[in-house]
C-alpha cells in the first residue's frame, strides 16, 4: 500500500513545501522542549487518518481535546505472554525463568487460573529454588490482575472506522506501567489483527519498547512494525532517548526517524533526517 504525504513544513529559505509519506516514525528530542508529541498531533491532524494513542504519564497534556476511549485489554493465558508480562515487571530477561512460566502456563485458560496454579506448584515445590520462582510468578499476577478487572471488556477499541479522521487516546495515568503494557499490546494486537490504514502512537519507546527485556507491548510493537505496513498500519513513536529503545526492530521498521531539537521545532517545525536501517 503506497504511503499517503503529509504536509510537514516549508522549506527555509525558498518557501517550498516538503510533504513526508506516512510510514514508521520516530520522533526523539529532549523532554518538553522538542515537541515530539506536538509534532505527532500535527502529522496525525493532517494526514486524516484514524489514529490511536496513550496517554501513560501524569500530568502530560498529551492528545488534549481528543476522542478519550476506554483502555482495551483482551485477555491472554499463553506462556509467552505470561513471560512477557512478568518480564515487565522485574525489568530483566525472562529465559531463565521459562520452565517455571510454561509450568505455571500450561493448560490454563485464564490469568487467574494461571495465578492458583502458581499457587498449587508454589505448595507443592519440595526445592526452595523451585518455590521462590512460583511465588515471584504469583506475586506479580497478584498485582495485575486486581487492576486488570478495573478495565472494561470490550470486544475492540472504540476507534473510528477506516478512512474516518479521528484520533482516539486511551487514558492509562491511573494504571502502573504494567498494565499499562498489557492494554498497549491487546491494543496494537488488535490494530494488527483488524485496522486498515491506522496510525498507532507507541509512547516512549526506551520504556514500552525496551532493548534488553521483553515486554508484552515490546511484541506487539515488533508484530506490528514488520507486516502492519501492507494494510497502511504505521507505527508513530517518541523517544526521549535512544539509549534502552530496542534499536534493532526501530531501524529497521522506521522508514523516517525525526530529530527534533529544541530550536529546530520552535522555529520551523521538526527537521526530518535521512532514514536509518
Ligand atoms: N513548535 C512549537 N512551538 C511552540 N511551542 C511548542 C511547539 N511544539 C511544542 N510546543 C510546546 O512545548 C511543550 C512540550 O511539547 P511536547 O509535549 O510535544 O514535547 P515532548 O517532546 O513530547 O515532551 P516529552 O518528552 O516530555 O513527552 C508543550 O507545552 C507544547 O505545547
Ligand atoms: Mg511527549
Amino acid at each position: 500500500m503506497s504511503s499517503k504525504l503529509v504536509r510537514i513544513g516549508f522549506e527555509v529559505g525558498t518557501g517550498k513545501p516538503v510533504d513526508v509519506p506516512i510510514s514508521h516514525t520516530i520522533a526523539t528530542g529532549q523532554t518538553q522542549m522538542a515537541g515530539k508529541t506536538t509534532a505527532f498531533e500535527g502529522l496525525i491532524a493532517r494526514a486524516g487518518l484514524p489514529a490511536i494513542a496513550f496517554r501513560t504519564k501524569r500530568g502530560e497534556g498529551a492528545f488534549d481535546g481528543s476522542r478519550v476511549i476506554a483502555p482495551y485489554f483482551r485477555e491472554r493465558c499463553d506462556w509467552q505472554f505470561v513471560e512477557s508480562i512478568v518480564g515487565a515487571v522485574l525489568r530483566q530477561g525472562m529465559r531463565f525463568e521459562r520452565t517455571w512460566i510454561i509450568k505455571a502456563s500450561r493448560n490454563c485458560d485464564s490469568l487467574a487460573e494461571v495465578r492458583r496454579r502458581a499457587r498449587n506448584l508454589m505448595n507443592a515445590s519440595k526445592r526452595g529454588f523451585d518455590r521462590d520462582l512460583y511465588m515471584l510468578i504469583g506475586e506479580y499476577l497478584d498485582l495485575v490482575l486486581p487492576m486488570l478487572e478495573r478495565i472494561p471488556r470490550a470486544p475492540r477499541p472504540d476507534v473510528s472506522a477506516p478512512g474516518a479522521p479521528d484520533l482516539a487516546v486511551m487514558d492509562l495515568t491511573a494504571f502502573p506501567l504494567e498494565v499499562q503494557m498489557l492494554v498497549l499490546h491487546s491494543t496494537m494486537n488488535w490494530v494488527y489483527e483488524h485496522a486498515r490504514s491506522m496510525l498507532t502512537v507507541v509512547p516512549e519507546s526506551w520504556e514500552f519498547v525496551p532493548q534488553k527485556r521483553d515486554s508484552p507491548a515490546k511484541i506487539a510493537a515488533i508484530a506490528l512494525a514488520r507486516k502492519g505496513a501492507a494494510l497502511g498500519n504505521f507505527l508513530l513513536s517518541t523517544a526521549r532517548t535512544w539509549r534502552g529503545s530496542r534499536r534493532r526492530s526501530c531501524g529497521s521498521a522506521a522508514s523516517t526517524s525525526w530529530a527534533c531539537s529544541a530550536s529546530a521545532t520552535r522555529s520551523r517545525g521538526p527537521s526530518t533526517t535521512s532514514p536509518r536501517g
